[in-house]
């Protein structure tokens, strides 16, 4: 058996659409207010796309950021790996989309689909192949064009989820020498299927006009009960991947932006301060498979990531499912 090969997150690289939602914006459209959404869920704003711009575009912005960062050229990746619930076109792969426009043309390409696990699953995904030696060049993305799927009347929903990509290029350790994953785990519960569920659009319900004007291609989202789950999970995942470790070691938390009051609630749990956690939630909503590496990518540039520290990557969602990634920065 060959030995395992040490991973490293070589660069990282995010894109955010120009256009910004505020709280205020969702007056018009159903009843509710700035002051309810921030007690809430901690969200002031978020991104939209554009009319045009699409989730292959977020994606080719945040793949070249991660691809400068790391010094590695697009003809260099083995592949490219995209997480998302809101692909370009059902068929074909958004990854194969940005393979080509990105010009890597020695890559091969898929998405996979974990909702607000997806980038956690490419991640892990690119880690096993550079691990088992398979693949030496991996980009690993995870990107959403969630407005084009709420109901902009469906109060519980729509003031939640914003647009946005995010990157990270991973390579053998002993290459970059930094952001070393030491520790993946990626779970599910399909039995919670309906709880964040998207009714038309797959094999079940193709669309015709009645599902589309019933509504069926949106999301719809059981707030409670994907409440306690969120909670349980982002504590039980910190706590898996930390085991073993000295908390003091851990320099930051980066979970998947899902509620200010689910941070609070889990950290409170864990019996842990709220300092360690990066949250930019107030700023872009729930991006969903985007919404952890843009904020690594912000951790990152930020310098939040204190070197030879360990920092922690966690997500929950659709599926249901959830994820840990344990690093050292
Ligand atoms: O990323 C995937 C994982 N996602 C999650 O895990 C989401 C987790 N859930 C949540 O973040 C929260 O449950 C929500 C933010 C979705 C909702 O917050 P909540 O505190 O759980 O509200 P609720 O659903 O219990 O609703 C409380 C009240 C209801 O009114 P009544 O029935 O008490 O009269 C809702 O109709 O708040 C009402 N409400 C709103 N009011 C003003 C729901 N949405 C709104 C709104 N504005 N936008």
């Amino acid at each position: 058996m060959t030995s395992r090969v040490r991973v490293g997150i070589a660069g990282t690289g995010s894109q955010l659409p120009d256009r910004v939602l505020q709280n205020r914006d969702f007056e018009k459209w159903i009843d509710t207010s700035d002051e309810w959404i921030v007690q809430r869920t901690g969200i002031r704003e978020r991104r939209w796309v554009a009319e045009g711009e699409k989730t292959s575009d977020m994606c080719l912005s945040a793949a070249r950021r991660a691809l400068d960062a790391s010094g590695v050229k697009p003809e260099e990746l083995d592949l490219v790996i995209v997480g998302t619930l809101t692909p370009d076109f059902l068929l074909p792969a958004c990854a194969c989309l940005v393979q080509d426009r990105l010009g890597a043309k020695n890559a091969g390409a898929f998405d996979v689909s974990a909702a607000c696990t997806g980038f956690l699953t490419a991640l892990h995904t690119a880690e096993a192949f550079i691990a088992s030696g398979r693949a030496k060049r991996v980009l690993a993305i995870g990107a959403e064009s969630l407005s084009r799927f709420l109901d902009i009347k469906d109060r519980s929903s729509c003031i939640i989820f914003g647009d946005g990509a995010g990157a990270a290029v991973l390579m053998p350790w002993e290459d970059c020498r930094q952001g070393e994953i030491l520790r993946t785990k990626l779970g599910a519960d399909g039995s919670g299927y309906s709880f964040i569920h998207m009714k038309g659009g797959g094999s079940v319900t193709p669309p015709t006009q009645e599902s589309v004007a019933r509504g069926d291609h949106f999301i719809r989202l059981q707030g409670r009960e994907t409440f306690r789950f969120a909670v349980n999970k982002m504590a039980e995942m910190i706590e898996l991947m930390v085991q073993g470790q000295d908390p003091a070691d851990v320099s930051l938390i980066v979970p998947h932006q899902v509620n200010q009051r689910i941070f609070e609630a889990a950290m409170e749990r864990l019996g842990w301060g709220m300092e360690k956690l990066f949250i930019n939630i107030d700023k872009y909503g729930n991006t969903s498979a985007a919404s952890v590496p843009i904020a690594l990518d912000e951790a990152v540039r930020a310098g939040r990531l204190s070197k030879e520290k360990l920092a922690v990557l966690v997500a929950f969602g659709a599926g249901l499912t959830w994820g840990g990634t344990l690093l050292r920065w």
